[in-house]
């Protein structure tokens, strides 16, 4: 903490006149940059900043950039190059997140247009390191020394119904592939009884779904006098009234624990679903990506959440070509594919990343294998997808409606499991809780109709004789 402003050059840079404070805000990556993005926003527009949709219309540009692949840290460099080429005139542009933490002041090189540079976990300077910008300044935060977390009243949420919420941030598994705790610093958690606080706050705002972030949101360690688990965190945020759905995301295999199948058997508001990245079904492989468990320890922890009363959906992500992967390795993973039959993968060619243990080590896997082995394993689980879904056909769930297709006339719900569900319905259903009965599947998503389901709702539909659900 305390690293002092980085002053390149005041005179090349452009000052942020009075009454011409426009901004746009471009996200790539995860879900913790897209709700980094929102508490951004709720800074700008606490500093009377006025929030556009078109870049070309902004006097002040951010980009809340991921540097997980190589692919993703490209895309910033692209966009700041398409400025560059038209002329970046007077617009002032920031660089936030995994791509400014890592890259630093070479931005400057690279896009001399470029006014702020700021990883994450400097966001808490960022009203003082704007005010530099506003100054006509080029500054940089780029300390991880840091035990706070990013916190703000200021949040501007993008969702009605669904609020992001941070209980945790950074990273100290250190795997051997990942940019992560290099990017977005130390594990640091916030104390409890703030969360739950602010979760109180968001039911009374009329948020029903809160979805708990953090890079290994079960590494949560709540160091306040309360000292709740991660698992009594959880049932304590279901617990909250007009809470009805509580998600988490991203659960590691390590601090996974039983407590945490037992508190959504235990507590109805706690989806059922967990994501559970395993990244490889080899323990050679696990082993060098220093994941800290065997294909056999990861297995115990999936058995456990399916003997769970409640039928509870496992997803993942996987790695393939990693460094020294062979073809036995591969199947290794297919064949655990098959054995957890995951109701939802998110798979990934690996791609070496600067800094990274894994970065120094001969990249042995070509390309073109990669993307062989990435068809293959795509394809093998469409087919487990599909049958998953399936048995689904003919049975009722209940959906919260996420969106509305005005095309097609389509409500798109998601289930508890969290499962796309399509089917007529109506703009104004959007954020409220529905029944819907299965009647066709695909790999990645169903279609259904809505379903009556009390007397109060079968009244609303009598009232509405042109509805089609
Ligand atoms: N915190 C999460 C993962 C964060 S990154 C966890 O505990 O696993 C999201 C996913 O991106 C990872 O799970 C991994 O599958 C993938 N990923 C990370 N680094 C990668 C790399 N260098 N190449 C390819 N995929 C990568
Ligand atoms: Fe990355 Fe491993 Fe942490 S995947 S976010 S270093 S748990």
């Amino acid at each position: 903490m305390g690293e002092p402003f980085v002053q390149i050059s005041s005179a090349s840079s452009t000052a942020l006149t009075a009454g011409a404070r426009r901004f746009y805000i471009e996200t790539f990556g995860c879900q913790m940059n897209a709700h980094d993005s929102e508490k951004v926003a709720g800074v700008l527009l606490a500093r009377g900043y006025v929030p556009v949709t078109n870049p070309e219309e902004a006097d002040f540009i951010f980009y809340n950039t991921c540097s997980i692949r190589e692919k993703a840290a490209q895309k910033v460099f692209s966009r700041l190059g398409q400025f560059r080429k038209r002329g970046a005139g007077s617009q002032i542009f920031a660089v936030l997140g995994c791509v400014a933490q890592q890259e630093g002041e070479e931005i400057f090189e690279r896009a001399p247009h470029v006014s702020l540079v700021c990883g994450s976990a400097s966001y808490p300077r960022l009203p003082e390191l704007l005010e530099q910008v506003e100054r006509g300044r080029r500054v940089t935060g780029l300390s991880l020394d840091t035990d706070e977390c990013f916190e703000t009243e200021l949040t501007r949420r993008e969702n009605r119904f669904r609020a992001y919420l941070t209980i945790m941030e950074g990273c100290d598994k250190r795997c051997s592939f990942c940019v992560v705790p290099m990017t977005r610093g130390p594990e640091r958690s916030r104390p409890s009884q703030k969360i739950l606080e602010e979760c109180r706050l968001l039911a009374d705002q009329g948020f029903s779904e809160i979805q708990l972030l953090g890079q290994t949101v079960n590494s949560y360690r709540d160091l306040s006098p309360a000292r709740r688990s991660f698992a009594e965190l959880l049932v304590a945020v279901g617990q909250i009234p007009g809470i009805r759905r509580v998600r988490f995301t991203t659960s590691h295999p390590r601090d996974f624990t039983p407590e945490m199948v037992a508190a959504i058997d235990a507590c109805p508001a706690l989806c059922d679903h967990i994501h559970l990245p395993v990244q490889s079904g080899s323990n050679a492989v696990l082993r060098r990506m220093l994941r800290g468990y065997t294909r056999e320890e990861y297995l115990e922890k999936t058995d456990c959440i399916r003997s769970a009363r409640r039928c509870i959906s496992i997803s993942t992500d996987i790695i393939v070509g990693f460094c020294g992967e062979t073809a036995d390795d591969f199947e290794q993973t297919l064949w655990l594919l098959e054995r957890v039959g995951y109701d939802q993968v998110f798979s990934f060619k690996y791609s070496p990343r600067p800094r990274t243990p894994a970065g120094g080590w001969p990249d042995t896997v070509p390309e073109e294998e990669k993307g062989r082995r990435l068809i293959i394993l795509q394809e093998r689980q469409r087919q487990i997808q599909l049958a998953r879904n399936q048995v689904c056909v003919g049975k009722e769930f209940e959906v919260l409606v996420e969106g509305f297709q005005p095309k097609l006339s389509q409500a798109v719900g998601r289930t508890t499991s969290n499962r796309v569900v399509n089917f007529a319905g109506r703009p104004e259903w959007v954020g409220s809780y529905m029944n819907v009965r299965v009647t066709a599947v695909g790999p990645n998503s169903w279609v259904g109709k809505r379903v009556k389901t009390s007397t109060a709702e079968a009244q609303e539909l009598t009232a509405q004789p042109s509805q089609q659900g």
